[in-house]
């Protein structure tokens, strides 16, 4: 259980420090800086704050909240008082209901231990370019994360049967004629017993990065469902229309030959994440001086669970499996590695493929769209032998 006090305390803690972003001297060079409470992450977009995750953290189970990836659209909230903060449930309900954080905290925690994806994640490989932040491999963590179920939210308000689809809205700052950040998913969804209204993340309340408060947890989904900041939910007989539903976050019916247009009526809002892998050790490029090699890395797949990973070091010809660790949890990724002896002194390049329990593999090449969503083509990686 939270305590009011220690929501108050977070929030001012964190809030004050949120403008302080300063350039620093960093191992990564220009793509370094100093962030409060993150720690070596890639920026991809200082407005609005968008880190990626190197590959080389995804090597616990549980991402530590310094090195979880952060995707904004727009502003961060500038000022949130825990106190003043209120959630109102509206729309096909009962009776609309207002509640507290304090209420909220109150209520019986749940946790569910979620690998959160940004659907955008490997959009840098899709060829065609496609616009967008150019996420490579790390837009992407797990975490525990707990709050009420957001079902028994939705019982306060009491959902009447026309309440079919439900409604986020996040208190982010939109600029200028930017549409706010709104978007819905259907009710089967937001009732099942893994759906939160998470209020901590790994043991401590969000940090403001993560939607402080409270957000939305769609667990399996690809992160945009998951709204942070929440401030609004509102039943609807339909599914939200906005920005951010239609022409966003949309997959094409069919698959599309790489470069082509997508009319918005052959098209699907993006849900469930994909299987997927990718190697966090060695790294890509490194000079190894030993021919016995340690291949480390992580799969996930969404609502699905991962059977079986896979690695390759000729090229594709001949798969080998990878050890699976034994954490897991469904909607969590899994870690894997694997022992491998080169022949002899050389260039490699590593393969790792993931398959699911829905029979779903990592597919040989990108499988292209005009957004560049829910990539996950086989991972590879170019290490040389020097032994
Ligand atoms: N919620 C609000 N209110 N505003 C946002 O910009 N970004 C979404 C989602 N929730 C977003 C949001 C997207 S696209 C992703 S991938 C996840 O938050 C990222 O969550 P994180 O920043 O905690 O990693």
């Amino acid at each position: 259980m939270i305590s009011r006090r220690e929501f108050v305390v977070g929030a001012s803690a964190r809030i004050g420090v949120a403008g302080a972003l300063r350039p620093l001297l960093g191992w990564r060079g220009d793509e370094s800086v100093a962030i409060p409470g993150k720690d070596g992450m890639i920026v991809r977009s200082l407005r609005f704050l968008d880190l990626e995750m190197p590959v080389e953290y995804a090597n616990s189970f549980i991402t530590p909240v310094e090195h979880f990836f952060v995707r904004n659209h727009m502003h961060e909230p500038s000022t949130l008082d825990a106190a003043e903060w209120r959630l109102s449930i509206a729309g096909e309900v009962e009776k609309p209901v207002t509640l507290s954080l304090a209420e909220l905290a109150k209520m019986p925690q749940h946790a569910v231990i979620n690998t959160l994806e940004c659907a955008g994640n490997g959009r840098a490989f899709a060829v065609p370019h496609v616009p967008g932040v150019q996420w490579r491999k790390g837009a992407v963590g797990t975490a525990r994360f707990a709050g009420p179920r957001l079902r028994e939210v939705l019982e306060r308000a009491g959902v009447k049967s026309a309440g079919k689809h439900v409604m986020f809205r996040g208190l982010d700052e939109v600029p200028g004629k930017v549409p706010p950040f709104i978007r819905s998913i259907p009710i089967e969804k937001a009732t099942d017993a893994d759906t939160l209204l998470a209020l901590q993340m790994n043991g401590t309340p969000l940090t403001k990065y993560h939607g402080f408060p409270a957000r939305a947890l769609v667990p399996g989904w690809i992160g945009a469902a998951s709204c942070k900041w929440l401030t609004e939910i509102k039943l609807l007989d339909k599914e939200f229309e906005g920005n951010f539903m239609s022409p966003g976050y949309r997959m094409p019916n069919q698959p599309v030959m790489p470069g082509e247009a997508v009319k918005v009526e052959d098209t699907h809002p993006a849900t469930i994440l994909n299987v997927k892998s990718f190697i966090a050790s060695p790294s890509e490029g490194a000079t190894l001086k030993s021919r016995t090699i340690h291949v480390q890395g992580v799969a996930w797949a969404g609502e699905a669970n991962v059977q079986k990973v896979e690695i390759s070091t000729d090229s594709g010809a001949t798969w080998h499996p990878a050890q699976l660790a034994k954490d897991e949890s469904r909607y969590a990724w899994r870690l894997w590695n694997y022992s491998w002896k080169a022949p002899e002194a050389g260039d490699y390049t590593v393969l790792s493929r993931a398959t699911d329990s829905a029979g779903r593999v990592q597919p040989d090449s990108v499988q292209w769209n005009p957004s560049g969503y829910l990539i996950n083509v086989i991972d590879q990686l170019k290490i040389h032998v020097q032994a």
